[in-house]
């Protein structure tokens, strides 16, 4: 209790940050305080700010694009780079073997290598795609935030699987405001290869989503479901229909295909009903939601820019060992893209 005490200035301090979780912040999670409104006051204020922030980031990126990511959430690019550039990074991310961490959740596994300037200097097609700023243009406007998106190879290494045993792939929205994620698949994903699926139009703030949210913040420090009492909120189809959305949309795509999501919209993995394995260039960008300007983002800067994969992942091994926080992320050597899973 003394304990709990001594952190409640930081949990106050929460307020006006990015985090999330009704479980671990007594105040963020609330019933009172959230039937009072603190959580739609909070998905209100970071709404808005991102509304302004995307105002000077839209003529970063094309007018259509720009529409259509308005009207769904998401970005799509097929044949995203040409055919050499897309063969070249192929082959580089084919052939090297890197530092890994992997995670697992379920049945699935996770692996990601970071893609610092120190390997990036072995890769010049896979930097090409990683320093181009058009795509840094997509994913600032879905993210509602200029800055240094954080690039990785991923794997999803997937056996046969069921809501109960991947956490993923039930719908949810990642958190409380604009986040981006993107996604490059260097392989075909096929309809019955877990694709990444997204409900169209769920990043809006409706008056029925902003409703539902409130419900939800009363009860979710309480959840069963870990990931929704952290705030990333679960929706069920119920829930879809009584907010008027659409079903999600499965994205089986090319290979050469780029998605940007904003994922404070519903999205999951869907299930797969064989084991499955997929490659991608994956990046993300989450950024403090309260805030009125896009820039300012200290990854970008020295000594982190360039470095923060690997910065972030011994942050996160330092933490993990002093038990100021966990990770489910397990370091696994050098390791291949396409090797099986460690864990
Ligand atoms: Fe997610």
């Amino acid at each position: 209790m003394t304990r709990n005490l001594a952190l409640a200035p930081l949990w106050i301090a929460q307020i006006a940050t990015k985090a999330k979780s009704f479980r671990d912040n007594p105040i963020l999670g609330s019933a009172t305080l959230n039937a009072w409104g603190l959580h739609v006051a909070r998905r209100r204020l970071a709404d808005a700010m991102s509304r302004h922030r995307r105002l000077r980031l839209a003529k970063h990126i094309e007018a259509d694009e720009q529409i259509r990511f308005d009207e769904l959430g998401y970005f799509v690019r097929h044949g995203a780079l040409d055919a050499g550039h897309f063969a070249a990074l192929r082959r580089e991310i084919q052939d090297i073997r890197l530092p890994a961490r992997e995670m697992r959740q379920g049945s699935t596994v996770t692996r990601r290598i970071g893609l610092d300037d120190l390997w990036l200097a072995q890769m010049p097609a896979t930097s090409r795609f990683v320093k181009d700023r058009a795509v840094h243009a997509l994913i600032h406007y879905a993210a509602s935030y200029a800055g240094e998106p954080t690039f990785a190879i991923q794997t999803i290494l997937a056996e046969s699987s069921n809501a109960e045993a991947d956490p993923q792939t039930l719908l949810h929205s990642d958190t409380f405001h604009p986040t981006a994620k993107a996604w490059l698949f260097l392989d075909d994903v096929t309809e019955d290869g877990g694709p990444f699926a997204y409900v169209p139009g769920s990043h809006r703030l409706t008056p029925q989503r902003l409703a539902w949210e409130r419900e939800q913040s009363l009860s979710a420090a309480h959840s069963k479901d870990s990931m929704h009492s952290e705030g990333s909120l679960r929706a069920t189809a119920s829930d879809l229909a009584a907010l008027a959305l659409p079903p999600p949309t499965r994205m089986a795509v090319p290979a050469n295909t780029l998605i940007v999501a904003d994922t404070s919209g519903f999205h999951c993995r869907t299930p797969s009903p064989r084991s499955t394995r997929r490659v991608e260039v994956y990046a993300t960008l989450r950024r403090t939601p309260f805030v009125p300007w896009t820039g300012g983002h200290l990854a970008a800067l020295p000594p982190f820019a360039g470095r923060f994969a690997q910065l972030e992942m011994g942050l996160e091994q330092v933490l993990a060992l002093s038990g100021l926080a966990r990770t489910a992320w397990r370091p696994v050597g050098v390791t291949g893209a396409y090797e099986p899973a460690k864990i």
